[in-house]
């Protein structure tokens, strides 16, 4: 079965076609993200302007890249929450409109929750791809959300917990825009890191003890503290803040995953969101996931960011179970 899946819920205009849920055909991105570097996050005017302009030419490249036409998608899906409300309703009004026109089903998927779909994508150069296997603890890290599920099928994820304030993601943006780094922020202090320096500089995400929920609002704000207070030092290292800050997040976040993982008798820990491109935590959460025998899956890295090839991905399940 073949499915056309469409995102529009941030910058990001994109379709994909995606076969049995599983091998990706075709994955077509336009970002407007240059647009908005200016302003230090996401315009929800520009973003939604742009959606408008792109979808119907992104739709038409991820058939041609898939080498398929309209008459052989089986059904459409979209993501339809979270997101900017303006750029969800450009892609959700065009899913919409193409479903009936091909007289086709339409299914609506949840953002989030495709981003831990995206896990369960083969990857069309991988052939000796496993797909992981349910129940799981999965593990979102994006620019909106911080959230650990127990996915026992793809209906039924349960809420386990989620940030009280800022999302990973978001605090990776913030520091960086406090440091004056740039934005997306994620990806930058992810690559100053490597060059660390043997510092004493430290910083300590919130623990909220007894919970599976993050906070991440006060290692933000201590960074910020910090860069006041020693930014004119002849020493002072802006690498070395990021590293400490980074190490912070990553700790909370392998902490509360193998936690939960424990907790839920729990073998296999999946993680998505744009985060999960971020090397320390693959590489670190990978070796503690190993010292505790479960086994860890990231998506690959283009995977990891917003795209349409995870939505079209889960939308098959629903499909499938509404034939069914
Ligand atoms: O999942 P995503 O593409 O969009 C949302 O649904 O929010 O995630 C975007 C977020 C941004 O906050 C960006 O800074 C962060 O992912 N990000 C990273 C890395 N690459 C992207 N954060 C840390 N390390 C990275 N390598
Ligand atoms: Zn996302």
């Amino acid at each position: 079965m073949n499915i056309l899946g469409i995102e529009t819920s941030c910058d990001e205009t994109a379709a994909a076609v995606v076969k049995d849920g599983k091998t990706v055909l075709s994955n077509v991105i336009i970002s407007s993200l240059k647009e908005h570097k200016k302003y230090g996050g996401i315009i929800p005017e520009i973003a939604s302007r742009r959606q408008l302009e792109y979808i119907n030419l992104v739709a038409q490249k991820a058939l041609k890249n898939a080498k398929l036409k309209l008459q052989n998608i089986d059904a459409v899906a979209v993501t339809n929450s979270p997101g900017l409300v303006g750029s969800l309703l450009v892609g959700i009004s065009f899913a919409r409109a193409l479903s009936f026109a091909i007289d086709k089903p339409l299914v609506e998927v949840d953002h989030i929750k495709a981003h831990l779909y995206a896990n369960f994508l083969f990857p069309v150069k991988d052939k000796k791809f496993e797909s992981p296997v349910l129940p799981a603890i999965g593990l979102v890290v994006s620019g909106g959300h911080t959230s650990l599920y127990h996915i026992k099928k793809f209906f039924s994820f349960k809420l386990l917990g989620e940030t009280r304030d800022d999302a990973a993601g978001e605090a990776f943006d913030k520091v960086a825009r406090i440091l004056e780094l740039g934005y997306p922020g994620g990806p930058i202090i992810d690559r100053l890191s490597k060059q660390v320096e043997p510092s004493d500089i430290r910083f300590k995400s919130a623990e909220l003890k007894d919970s599976f929920d993050f906070s991440f609002s006060g290692v933000k704000t201590a960074v910020l503290y910090h860069h006041r207070e020693h930014k004119q030092e002849k020493n002072f290292s802006v690498i070395n803040v990021c590293h400490a800050f980074q190490k912070s997040v990553i700790d909370i976040l392998i902490k509360k995953s193998v936690l939960a993982c424990q907790k839920f008798k729990t073998k296999t820990l999946v993680v998505g969101g744009g985060v999960a491109a971020n090397s320390a935590l693959r590489c670190c959460l990978t070796k503690e996931a190993q010292l505790n025998n479960i086994n860890v899956c990231f998506p690959v890295t283009n995977l990891c960011m917003d795209n349409a090839a995870m939505i079209a991905g889960l939308g098959f399940h629903f499909v499938k179970k509404a034939k069914a």
